[in-house]
């Protein structure tokens, strides 16, 4: 939610088309608004150029300069405007601020501003950042620093000062990670690392309550609460640059669903001895309580069903609803959150309580250096790379195979498991071949025109249609409703009429029969049947056949909805890569 990015000592002498660039891949992160503040080399103050709207092809004619600060918005406070875009600037000019996250306690500390004087032009949360470090007489980054430790609330700042020609930065719950091109003496601040990747892979993730000072002579890290310096040392981490970029394809959504034609058996290599570890836990009968939001809620309720099927209980939760329950975690309770970004505020609020509840806490994650990472007890990284598109979908699949892994692994089975793993990646490129896309793309141009389409699934394929589900909506913003096969008799069935799309989410499994009559009876009322599954079936008007992988088949069943989702988005004229009112990363409540 917001991207910030920062350059100093820019080895081009134009820092604004550096951030303009970076800003670019940080896109994801929100695209209400961007905007760019930089120190020109030949004039004392701050210019600064602000847009509503996608940075996507824009263009700045900002000054050449060294040093720069931009921003990428997703609103909070404050409408879609221009006096809204970040930078926010003090009353003279003299710093600006970039800032993602939320300012809870700014309307109080705004009046106090206000009846001193100060003067502003937004209505954001961000620009009481600006005034409240004006006011203050300490040296800068004292000022920074003492103002940052006043906000409550998730946040991250950024703040250029004109003068010292430095950037200042501090975290509490919102993502900051340093860059350091040391052979260029340039230095990069970042919500993520794809805004620099182009430079360096040399990083350092800031932690809460960390700031940072970065000017040409280099990077010095604090303590926020005692301002005493912190020694620190760099990683590097091994992504690659075509990582961050498209690659040929036209769309992230796109490079990244074709991905999963590897990042799928590079997970099953991946996290060994915290699986063993893992299932040991469970094994000692600590009681499984996953969690997640979105997508990753879905990889839960689907994870539920491979512990099941190894003989485990557990429950899901949406994080965002978990709080009536968390009473009945305790210490013997085993709390895995499923995460993309490892950012996402009710995850981490629910893995907090949990923490507080003595719960043993697990993350599964993408992202790296992330919150959650730090504030978990295990920490299992899935290894898709970075996931750029706003929909989920390489990093879905690598965490449901974690979860099947970990079913395996408590049967000790985890060799079988990665074979089987193995097997589906060979298996899910049937998927990808020109004949599959076409049939898909036909498909998908026959639904263009629809207003919903519903989906049922059973068992391990119920979950597996809330995210197919989820893909079409958030991709071509049409009303895709998924139910459990066995709720259709209970109500929703009086939504089908003739030629209403229904999709049947199945595999060769148990559940095989009775979705098949939960699909004669939506045929019955005159529904347009279409079948995502490992077989034909009279029930089925068309399908769209599937690998036959026993307990896997969901994987291919769910990508065949990434990859609907991203055609219906195309002949729908939607963005696949940026969905309307959505943001990569939801930091806030
Ligand atoms: O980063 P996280 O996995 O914690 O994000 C959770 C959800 O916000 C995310 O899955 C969201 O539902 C995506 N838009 C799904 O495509």
């Amino acid at each position: 939610m917001c991207g910030i990015f920062a350059v100093v000592n820019d080895n081009s002498d134009n820092a604004a088309q550096t951030v303009l660039k970076g800003l670019k891949k940080l896109e994801y992160r929100g695209y209400d608004s961007w905007g760019i503040a930089v120190k020109p080399a030949d004039k004392p103050a701050l210019q600064v150029d602000k847009h509503i709207g996608k940075i996507g092809d824009a263009n700045t004619d900002l000054p050449k300069g060294k040093i720069a600060i931009g921003h990428t918005r997703w609103a909070t406070h404050g409408g879609v405007t221009d006096q809204n875009a970040h930078p926010h600037l003090d009353c003279n000019g003299r710093i600006a601020v970039i800032h993602n996250g939320i300012v809870e306690n700014y309307r109080d500390l705004k009046d106090k501003l206000m009846k001193k004087g100060h003067r502003f032009s937004s209505q954001t949360d961000t620009e009481t950042v600006a005034h409240l470090i004006e006011n203050k007489k300490n040296s800068l980054k004292e000022a920074v620093f003492s103002t940052f430790n006043e906000l409550t609330g998730s946040n991250a700042i950024g703040v250029l000062d004109y003068q010292s020609e430095t950037v200042i930065a501090a975290r509490n719950g919102s993502p900051l990670v340093v860059g350091f091109d040391k052979k260029n003496s340039q230095y990069f601040l970042g919500s993520d690392v794809p805004a620099f990747l182009k430079y360096t892979n040399r990083v350092y993730f800031l932690k809460d309550g960390e700031g940072v000072t970065i000017s040409k002579a280099g990077v010095n890290l604090y303590d926020l609460y005692s301002g005493k310096r912190k020694e620190f040392t760099p990683q590097v981490l091994n992504w690659k640059l075509e990582d961050a970029e498209k690659s040929g394809y036209p769309h992230f959504l796109l490079k990244e669903i074709h991905e999963q034609k590897n990042t799928i058996s590079g997970t099953a290599s991946l996290n060994l001895n915290e699986l063993k570890q893992v299932a040991d836990l469970i094994r000692k009968k600590y009681k499984v309580v996953l969690t997640g939001c979105g997508t990753a809620s879905y990889c839960a309720l689907a994870g539920k069903y491979y512990l099941s099927n190894v003989g485990v209980e557990s429950q899901t939760y949406p994080a965002n609803e978990i709080m009536p329950f968390v009473r009945f975690i305790d210490k013997k309770t085993l709390f895995i959150a499923v995460s993309q970004s490892g950012e996402t505020a009710d995850t981490l609020i629910a893995v907090k309580a949990a923490k507080t509840r003595g719960a043993k806490t697990v993350a599964l994650v993408n992202a790296r250096g992330s919150t959650l990472e730090r504030l978990t007890d295990i920490v299992l990284p899935v290894g898709a790379g970075p996931e750029i598109a706003v929909v989920s979908t390489k990093a879905f699949t690598a965490q449901l195979a974690t979860l099947y892994l970990l079913s395996k692994a408590l049967q000790g089975k985890i060799s079988q498991a990665k074979q089987k793993l193995r097997k589906l990646q060979g298996e899910i490129k049937k998927l990808f071949t020109p004949i599959a896309i076409k049939h898909l793309i036909a498909i998908a141009k026959s639904l263009l025109d629809e207003e919903h389409i519903y989906l049922i699934g059973k068992h391990s394929n119920y979950p597996a249609s809330l995210e197919f589900a989820l893909k079409i909506k958030e991709t071509s913003y049409l009303h895709a409703e998924p139910f459990a096969a066995g709720e259709l008799k209970h109500g929703v069935i009086t939504l089908i009429q003739k030629d209403t799309p229904c999709f049947i989410l199945a595999s060769n499994d148990e559940s095989k029969e009775e979705v098949l009559s939960s699909a004669s009876q939506l045929k019955a009322r005159g529904g347009r049947i279409i079948g995502i599954a490992p077989f034909e079936a009279e029930e089925f008007d068309e399908v769209i056949k599937t690998p036959d992988l026993g307990d896997l088949t969901i994987f291919p069943n769910i990508i065949v909805g990434q990859l609907l989702g991203y055609y219906l988005g195309i002949g729908r004229g939607a963005d696949p890569d940026k969905p309307r009112n959505l943001a990569k990363s939801v930091t806030v409540k």
